[in-house]
C-alpha cells in the first residue's frame, strides 16, 4: 500500500469504523444499534459460461431456465439500493452476485446509483466479455471492488474447470484492462482474484498469488471447492481434494505468503476451517449421512447477523442458511430498515448467535478487527 493513499483510505474507512463500534456495542450489551456493514444481493441471472464446479455448468436445461430468471427483477434494484442507503448510510459494501453480472444491461446504472448514494458496490466476474469500453465505464461509474475468478495461470488447468474458448487469456486481459483503466482515470477500484481450491489446481493458487499479490490494490482470495447438490459424481470426484495433508501444506504455504506481505484475503481461522471442512466432507460423502457439520466447541458465537444482510432473490435474510425475515418482491411496503429492526429479526439473531454449523461463510462469521482493518486498507 502506498503511504500517500492512506488519508483517502482512512476517510473512506470512517463510516465502516462507526459501524464496527455499533456492532461491538450490539454484541456485548443489551442494546442493539448495529446496521449492516455488508449487504449481499444474491439473485439468479444469466451466465455466458458453463464452469464444471457451478450449477450453471451441470444442471439440466429445464432447471437452468429457472436459474436464468429471478423473481427479483432488474427494476427492483434502484429501490433496494435506496433502502440499503436508508438503513445503513454511506460506507456500506454492496456485494452483488447473479449469474455473470457483466451480461446485465443495467450493471453500470446500479454502480452509478450506488456511487451517488455513497455505497461501495462490488461484484465478481469471469471477465470473458470485458473490453476497453466496459472497463472504462465501470471505473468511471465508481466501482469499489471487482472479483475476477481465475483457477490457474495454466490454460490447461483453468479451462478444465472453466471450459471457455481462450478463457484464461480473456480473464487475464480483463485484469490488465482494469489495471490500465484505473491508472488512466486515477481511480481506486481494487481487484480481488478469486480461486476455487480443487484437487486439480491446489498449488495454482500459490502461483496466482506470486504473480498478482504484491500489486497495489490487488488481492487474492482462496475459496474451498464445495460439492453442490446435483453435481455429477465424476465432477465431484475430479475436484474434491482427496489428500487432506496436501491441503494442509497449501494452507500453510498461504500463511507463509501472507507473512511475506502478499495480499491474501483469508483469515487463519478460515484456512483451518477449510481443512476441517474438507476432511469432514469426505467422511460425509462416504457415509452418505445427512448430519450437519459442526465447528469446534471452542469457537466463539457467530455474529454474522450483527453486521451482514442478504437479499436473496428478494428474500431478506440475516444468514443464507436461515429463514427470511421478509421479502422485497412480495411486499413492496415494508422497508429493509423496518425488516432489520423487526421482532422477527431479533428472534432470528438469537438463533444465529447460537448456531454451530461449520459453514462456508466462515470468513465473515467472526473476523478479527485487525483483519477487517487490514483488508479494508487493501481494497479501499
Ligand atoms: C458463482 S460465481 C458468479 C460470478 C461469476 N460468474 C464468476 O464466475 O466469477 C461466484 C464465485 O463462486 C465460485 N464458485 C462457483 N462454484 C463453486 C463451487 N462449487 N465451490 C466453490 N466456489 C464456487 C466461482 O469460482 C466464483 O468465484
Ligand atoms: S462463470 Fe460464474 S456463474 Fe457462470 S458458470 Fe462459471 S462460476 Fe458459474
Ligand atoms: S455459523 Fe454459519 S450458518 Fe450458522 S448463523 Fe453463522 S454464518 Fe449462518
Amino acid at each position: 500500500m502506498k503511504l500517500s493513499s492512506l488519508p483517502r483510505k482512512l476517510k473512506r474507512g470512517l463510516p465502516y469504523l462507526k459501524k464496527e463500534i455499533r456492532a461491538i456495542v450490539s454484541d456485548r450489551t443489551p442494546f442493539f444499534i448495529a446496521v449492516p456493514r455488508t449487504v449481499h444481493i444474491w439473485r439468479d441471472g444469466p451466465c455466458n459460461a458453463k464452469c464444471i464446479m457451478c450449477s450453471y455448468g451441470f444442471l439440466p436445461a429445464e432447471v437452468l431456465g429457472k436459474l436464468w430468471k429471478s423473481p427479483f427483477t432488474d427494476n427492483l434494484m434502484p429501490r433496494v439500493l435506496n433502502e440499503i442507503h436508508e438503513l445503513c448510510g454511506r460506507g456500506t459494501l454492496v456485494s452483488y452476485m447473479g449469474g455473470e453480472p457483466t451480461t446485465s444491461r443495467h450493471l453500470v446504472d446500479w454502480i452509478e446509483q450506488a456511487g451517488q448514494l455513497g455505497l461501495d458496490f462490488r461484484f465478481t466476474t469471469n471477465g470473458y466479455i470485458m473490453d476497453e469500453e466496459m472497463a472504462r465505464r465501470l471505473v468511471t461509474a465508481g466501482l469499489f471492488n471487482i472479483g475476477i475468478s481465475l483457477e490457474s495461470l495454466d490454460p490447461g488447468i483453468n479451462e478444465t474447470i472453466r471450459p471457455f474458448p481462450d478463457g484464461t487469456a480473456k480473464t487475464l486481459r480483463c485484469i490488465t484492462l482494469l489495471l490500465q483503466e484505473r491508472k488512466r482515470q486515477n481511480k481506486h477500484v481494487s481487484l480481488n482474484i478469486k480461486t476455487v481450491l480443487t484437487d486439480i489446481n491446489l498449488e495454482s493458487f500459490l502461483e496466482i498469488v506470486k504473480r498478482f499479490g504484491k500489486m497495489d490494490g490487488v488481492m487474492c482470495t482462496p475459496q474451498i471447492f464445495e460439492p453442490l447438490d446435483g453435481m455429477p459424481e465424476a465432477t465431484r470426484n475430479l475436484l474434491s481434494v482427496k489428500d487432506n495433508h496436501r491441503l494442509r501444506q497449501v494452507t500453510d504455504q498461504i500463511r507463509g505468503l501472507k507473512r511475506e506481505g502478499y495480499a491474501i484475503h483469508v483469515t487463519d481461522q478460515a484456512l483451518d476451517d477449510m481443512v476441517k471442512q474438507n476432511q469432514e466432507d469426505q467422511r460425509h460423502a462416504f457415509t452418505m449421512s445427512n448430519k450437519q457439520l459442526e465447528m469446534d466447541s471452542s469457537q466463539p458465537a457467530c455474529n454474522i447477523a450483527t453486521d451482514n444482510l442478504w437479499i436473496q432473490d428478494g428474500a431478506v435474510k440475516l444468514c443464507p442458511y436461515f429463514p427470511p425475515v421478509g421479502n422485497m418482491v412480495s411486499d413492496a411496503k415494508t422497508t429493509v430498515k423496518e425488516l432489520w429492526q423487526s421482532e422477527t429479526a431479533r428472534k432470528t439473531r438469537e438463533q444465529t448467535r447460537a448456531c454451530r454449523r461449520l459453514c462456508t461463510i466462515s470468513c465473515l462469521r467472526r473476523t478479527p478487527l485487525a483483519h477487517k482493518v487490514s483488508t479494508f486498507l487493501k481494497i479501499a
